[in-house]
This record gives C-alpha cells, structure tokens and sequence, in this order.
C-alpha cells in the first residue's frame, strides 16, 4: 500500500509565501504543493477589509475545488488577520494561518521593547492589537507599518536591485532607545519580509533578533497532517500559479524551480 501523500496549498499575495513553503517541504518533502500567488490583486496592505475578504474567499473556493488540497497554508499576514474565519466557516479542510509571532518576541525579549514590522493592513487589524494585550502587555510594542518593504521583497525575487537606503527607510522606525534600553525584538510580520533578511540585517542601526513565523507554521502542518513516512523522498512536481499572468521573470521561475515547482496558468 502506498503511503498517504498530501497535497497542499499555500497562498499568498505573491511570492511572500516562499518563505513558508520551505520550512514546510523541508518537514514533508514527499508532499504535493501547489502554490498559488495573487499578484493580480497584490499588494494586499493597502487594501479595504471587505473587498479583501470576497477577493481571498473567491480565490480560494476555486482553488480548492480544482486542486482538492488537504490542507491549506494561508501565507499571509494582511489575508490570515481577516479572512481566516470566513474561510473555515466554508471549507472542512484544516486551513492554517499566519499572525504575527508577537508571542514569542514577547516571551523572548530581555529588554522589554518589540517592533512589529507589517503592512497597512496588518497592522490596524483588531487581532494585531488582541494579540499585543494577551502576549505583550508588559512590553512597549511599536507598530510599524512598512508600505514598501513586501514590493521590494518581491522587487528582489524578480532579480531587480534593491537599495540599502530604502530598505533603512522602512525599518528605521521600528528601532527605538529609551531609557538605556534598546528594541531586541522585531517580529517580521510580513511573509515577504524574510526574503530580504540579509539587507535587513545589514542596515540594521543595531543587532536585534528578527522573528520570522514561518518554522512555527510548518509545526502546525506536521501536526495535522502527521510526518514524512520514513523515507520520503523529496518531490518536485509541485506547481506554481500567479493571477497576474505578466508577472513572470526569469529569475522568480528559477526561484520557483529551486524549490520544485513549476509554473501552470490559470
Ligand atoms: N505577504 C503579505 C503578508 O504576509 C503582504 C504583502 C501585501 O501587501 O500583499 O502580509
């Protein structure tokens, strides 16, 4: 009998989701991923909440219906922070999201100070501002909303350059001095974020630990879906599909193709 090899889904507004799937193939490489970006609506910080909500909805309904995936990875702050109980109100598919990691920059910083670095959206959202007061109420914690960062993120998937000046503009905010002590903590409360780690760190005005959710989420799917039979090999016909059907570049198709998944229209 062969074994129980799962299909998943992960979405995003675009390619900030990459920084999810890998983390999760690592933990189930036998898996069948899909992985479905929507461009053509991105970026979605600077969205209104309704028109997000039916936007995300409608995707994913029809994604579903075409792909039967076993679970779901919403890979996106601005959409989990809003849509998430719309979605699990129609679907019985396991659907996992993603919030800002609040929780463990708390738990975690000695000096008390956190940054959350987000989009708009994220960042006004009533469950960014729950999950401050139920995990980090004895913490000074500065919302920071990065209106370009998640485009220059996907600036630099597409192989475009990006400067170190813009990528200090949209940080510089989260980094705060108050008496004698300094932000230890910044939660990178955008899946496109980490793609651009390296320059974060690199322009950063001091160390601080970057906390990037995405190793807590591929737990949650291992959780739910159950581990790797023993010895899975790794997959790589996993598919990837943008709704902006213009947005391809050579260099996002190698990104993809690193990780084993190749492009299909819609
Ligand atoms: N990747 C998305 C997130 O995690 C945001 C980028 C956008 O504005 O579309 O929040």
């Amino acid at each position: 009998m062969s074994a129980f090899r799962p299909t998943i889904l992960i979405f995003d507004s675009g390619v900030g989701g990459l920084t999810v799937l890998e983390p999760i193939r690592a933990a189930r490489p036998d898996a069948h991923f899909v992985y479905l970006g929507d461009t053509a609506f991105f970026p979605y910080g600077e969205r209104e909440e309704d028109e997000l909500i039916a936007r995300v909805v409608s995707v994913i309904d029809k994604a579903v219906a075409q792909y039967k995936p076993d679970l779901v990875v919403i890979a996106c702050h601005t959409a989990s922070t809003l849509v998430l109980p719309a979605l699990r109100a129609r679907l019985t598919i396991p659907i996992v999201g993603t919030v800002p990691a609040i929780k463990p920059a708390a738990e975690s910083s000695q000096s008390r100070l956190i940054s959350v670095l987000a989009t708009k959206g994220t960042v006004k959202r009533d469950y960014t501002t729950a999950l401050i007061r139920d995990f980090a109420g004895d913490c000074e914690v500065t919302l920071v909303s990065a209106a370009r960062l998640a485009g220059l993120a996907e600036d630099a998937l597409h192989g475009l350059p990006v400067a170190d000046a813009d990528l200090r503009a949209e940080i510089e905010p989260a980094f705060i001095e108050k008496g004698g002590r300094r932000t230890d903590r910044v939660v990178l409360a955008c899946t496109h974020y980490p793609l651009l780690l390296a320059g974060l760190e690199r322009v950063a005005p001091w160390p601080v630990t970057w906390i990037d959710p995405a190793p807590a989420i591929a737990r949650r799917v291992v959780q739910l879906l159950g581990d790797s039979p023993i010895g899975a090999q790794g997959a790589d016909d996993g598919f990837v599909m943008l709704t902006g059907a213009d947005d391809w570049s050579p260099s996002l198709l190698s990104a993809f193709a690193e990780r084993g998944l190749s492009p299909i229209a819609i």
